[in-house]
């Protein structure tokens, strides 16, 4: 390896005019940033639903199960508000994250692997080991639970990242549980069914950096892909970048200040037997600003075993996945790059 080149992007690119040439997609492979959609954030439109978990709580608890089933059954897409995490906790995640990523080079190299099975690390792009064109990322990745477990191993500088990131974790590994009891009961499934299936949960968060770009319209932050976990709870900043497919066109997810993403994961479309989509989303990026992301990404653990729930499988529905165990299917999303075509594919039966 040439030791003088910059390992990360932030430090590869910084003041540059140009996308390096192993960032640049091919021409049927680029973000055609003139065809997305928008929608105002005025209140009357949405890319996405919007639930409001406080009426969880209360006579209109059937109403809102249903409003989430219908999300993840119709965009595998919502948002949150009245989640119960308050603003600082969120303002103090996002503050510690710019802060890591602003550290000198060799401060911020400290925690760095291409080792995508490593618990702590800060990488970029992807997976460096197995891809063709690079990503416009950088990204530290954190394992959380048990939280004792790893945060020992977390960057110590800044100096409160690890009490700031430990306590965001508390709260978004709450509000999981949360969402997985309602879309195990959106489901007509026990309200613990889900919380079962995982075994000892895992979580792991990864803070995404993606620095401004010269040129956006050759490269992505991330391109499309699925997530592989049961769900996801997003948290970004004011710079919009998401990005979530639905009926055949890429459509903007503009944030919302203390709003959470939530989205279906791929391990739900199995356990729902296809009823919830784990829907292709993206990242792209922009001229003008930096822009940070903090997704959580809910688990099994690696030997739990992940399957269609049974009362979910009839004659007409028969089960659309095998039985496999979540490590299998985590080694398999890792090894063979972000792809379109989603990981599931690979546990399909045969349905005649
Ligand atoms: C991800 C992801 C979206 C974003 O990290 O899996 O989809 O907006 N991130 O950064
Ligand atoms: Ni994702």
């Amino acid at each position: 390896m040439d030791s003088t080149k910059p390992l990360l992007l932030t430090d590869l690119v910084s003041g540059s005019k140009h996308v390096p040439s192993n960032y640049i997609r091919p021409e049927h492979d680029r973000p055609n940033l003139d065809e997305v959609e928008h929608y105002s954030l005025d209140g009357n439109s949405s890319s996405i639903p919007l639930i409001d978990l406080q009426r969880l709580h209360g006579p209109n608890h059937s109403d809102i199960i249903n409003h989430i089933g219908h999300a993840c059954q119709n965009y595998g897409f919502f948002r949150v508000k009245n989640h119960g995490i308050q603003e600082a906790v969120i303002d103090n995640m996002l503050r510690v994250a710019k802060e890591f990523f602003y550290l000198p080079e060799s401060e911020r190299l400290r925690s760095y692997s291409d080792d995508p099975f490593k618990t702590t690390r800060l990488s970029t792009s992807f997976n460096t080991r197995t891809e063709a064109v690079s990503s416009w990322r950088d990204y530290l990745r954190l394992h959380c639970n048990p939280l004792e477990d790893y945060v020992d191993e977390w960057p110590a500088n800044p100096a409160s990242f690890r009490e700031e990131a430990a306590e965001y974790c508390r709260n978004v590994r709450g509000l999981a549980r949360r969402l997985l009891a309602a879309i195990s009961e959106s489901l007509g499934l026990e309200s613990d069914y889900v919380d079962r299936a995982l075994g000892q949960h895992g979580q792991h968060m990864a803070i995404n950096y993606y620095p401004p770009c010269p040129q956006p319209e050759l490269t992505y932050g991330l391109p499309g892909h699925a997530d592989p976990n049961v769900i996801t709870v997003l948290l970004q900043d004011d710079v919009a970048g998401l990005q979530v497919r639905r009926n055949g066109k890429w459509v903007a997810v503009d944030p919302i200040p203390y709003t959470f993403i939530v989205n279906i994961g791929d391990q739900i479309q199995v356990l729902s037997n296809d009823r919830y989509k784990s829907v292709l989303h993206r990242a792209v990026v922009n001229s003008d600003k930096e822009r940070i992301s903090i997704p959580t990404f809910y688990c099994p653990s690696y030997d739990a075993i992940i399957g269609p729930a049974q009362k979910l499988i009839d004659e007409d529905e028969p089960a659309h996945y095998r039985s496999f165990t979540y490590g299998e299917y985590y080694e398999k999303f890792w090894n063979r790059g972000l792809q379109t075509q989603t990981c599931l594919d690979m546990f399909k039966t045969h349905i005649p």
